[in-house]
């Protein structure tokens, strides 16, 4: 038995017909809707029974056509703006194929693949500011970058080995965030055995950013009360509204506090790579770690994160671990260790770099820099569009990519009620998708721009779609 298909050549027809159809899906996507239901009997058909026999791959293919292609989430779509998922890459999608194709185990091991990573981490790095000395790692997701990079820093500064003894010392860590803070911190810290509890939320400012003063106050009466502050996660870029943490004082703060200095930058890192736009980003160069993702703003397939740390070995004495079957080797397959599985948690890993590396190459970073400026002068247009449509109005400052706003017609009073039902209407009606959250208390209808595929007329057409529904509502 093998899993190889008997006949190539017939195999190759098959695959190359698979490709040619995904193109063309893509190829017509603005005639698409930009997302849709799935309907009770595609829920129905896959629900099917456990496959014990084959069908084959022509058959399974036309159940994905049929069942699966017309029928996800739309951030494919170029009017697609919700919750910051990026549109994905035809190139990156070439990638991903020669990857799985080669699958080579991504530990490390004497391999071009590993080099390959190495030098996309060599890249990222010099995109961030970072020196050439950092060590970073491709993670799964913002998530796991951003809690790898809190495992670093309360492993660095625990002060004592907290490999060894775990967390049976007192006095309790502390971290410290923005009441903005993306819901991964609450995660790291319940996961790291920190405990939500010592997670300080210093309460953001008008324009929703982390006030320094206020979160020097919080490092110090927690000293008093002799507790053992850790690290400051500051955000570039916030999930809600884009915000951008005031990074050169917090940078300074950590400095002469002595406490580990990590960056959220899961989108708005990315900003860095624009000439234009890198003054709004500046301080994150000097994080001791720094966590973003190349499938938000990057537009790489799910998925693709990275952490970058100022301090390889401390990254690598929180996870290396060499077991006799991984032992490094003079020659041979060994003789390049397991590098980047003594900087994370997973053993076996992707050919995910592969994606990055190919892209960049493709592309150029120059293109990256034009799709991020394109982006974020969108967002200023169609802010520009509904200041000026009456009844439309804007919640909260919108410094990059991501614009809160709502229908306010002034003879309305339930406006939160008026607004969940314009948000799932203009979804239902396929014509463009938002998301929304709640900016003081108000829902708030939420565009989150990482679309490479968008143009102008696309945000006319979002606009033109919230007035038309708008019209209607009860
Ligand atoms: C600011 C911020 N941090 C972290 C994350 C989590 O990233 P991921 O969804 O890749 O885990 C997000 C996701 O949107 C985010 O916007």
């Amino acid at each position: 038995m093998t899993f190889d298909p008997p006949d190539w050549s017939a195999f190759a027809a098959q695959a190359h017909a698979m490709l040619d159809d995904i193109l063309g899906h893509l190829a017509a996507l603005p005639s698409r809707p930009a997302w849709q239901p799935v309907p009770s009997e595609v829920r129905q058909a896959l629900n099917e029974p456990l496959p014990r026999q084959p069908q084959g791959l022509a058959a399974a293919h036309a159940d994905f056509q049929r069942l699966i292609l017309p029928y996800t989430n739309g951030n494919i779509h170029p009017r697609f703006w919700a919750w910051v998922q990026g549109a994905g890459d035809p190139h990156a999608m070439l990638a991903t194929m020669l990857a799985a194709g080669l699958n080579p185990m991504l530990a490390g091991f004497h391999q071009s693949p590993a080099l390959v990573e190495a030098q996309v981490l060599r890249w990222l790095a010099q995109l961030m500011g970072f020196p050439d000395s950092s060590s970073g790692l491709l993670c799964s997701s913002g998530t796991a970058a951003n809690l790898i990079g809190l495992a670093v820093a309360r492993h660095a500064k625990a002060g004592y080995d907290l490999r060894e003894e775990g967390l049976s010392r007192r006095p309790p860590f502390v971290v410290y965030c923005s009441t903005e803070t993306h819901g991964w911190a609450r995660k790291a810290v319940e996961f790291l055995g920190i405990g939500h509890r010592h997670l300080r939320r210093i309460p953001a400012d008008d324009h929703f950013r982390l006030q320094p003063h206020l979160l020097r106050k919080a490092i110090l009466q927690d000293r008093a009360e002799g507790h053992h502050p850790v690290a400051v996660i500051a955000t570039a870029g916030t999930v809600n509204t884009g915000a951008i943490d005031p990074l050169p004082a917090i940078a300074g703060l950590c400095a002469e506090e002595r406490l580990w200095f990590h960056v959220d930058g899961a989108f708005g890192a990315l900003a860095r790579w624009s000439p234009a736009l890198a003054p709004l980003v500046e301080g994150l160069e000097r994080a001791d770690s720094l966590a973003f993702d190349l499938h938000k703003w990057g537009s790489l397939p799910f998925s693709c994160a990275c952490l970058l740390t100022r301090h390889p070995e401390l990254h690598r004495s929180a996870f290396a671990l060499t077991p006799p079957y991984m032992t490094p080797t003079q020659r041979g397959i060994l003789a390049g260790g397991v590098p980047f599985a003594d900087l994370g948690i997973d053993l076996t890993r992707p050919f995910t770099a592969l994606q990055a590396w190919l892209c960049f190459k493709t592309h150029g970073l120059a293109a990256y820099a034009a799709s991020i400026e394109q982006n974020v002068r969108q967002v200023r247009r169609f802010e520009a569009l509904l200041r000026r449509t009456p009844g439309f109005e804007i919640l909260a400052p919108s410094p990059l990519n991501v614009l809160c706003f709502r229908f306010a017609p002034p003879s309305l009073s339930d406006l939160d009620a008026l607004n969940h039902e314009l948000l799932l209407r203009l979804q239902e009606s396929g014509r463009a998708v938002v998301s929304s959250t709640l900016i003081h208390g108000r829902f708030a209808l939420r565009l989150a721009h990482v679309n490479h595929r968008s143009t102008d007329s696309d945000f006319d057409e979002l606009l033109q779609a919230l007035q038309d529904i708008a019209k209607d509502l009860p």
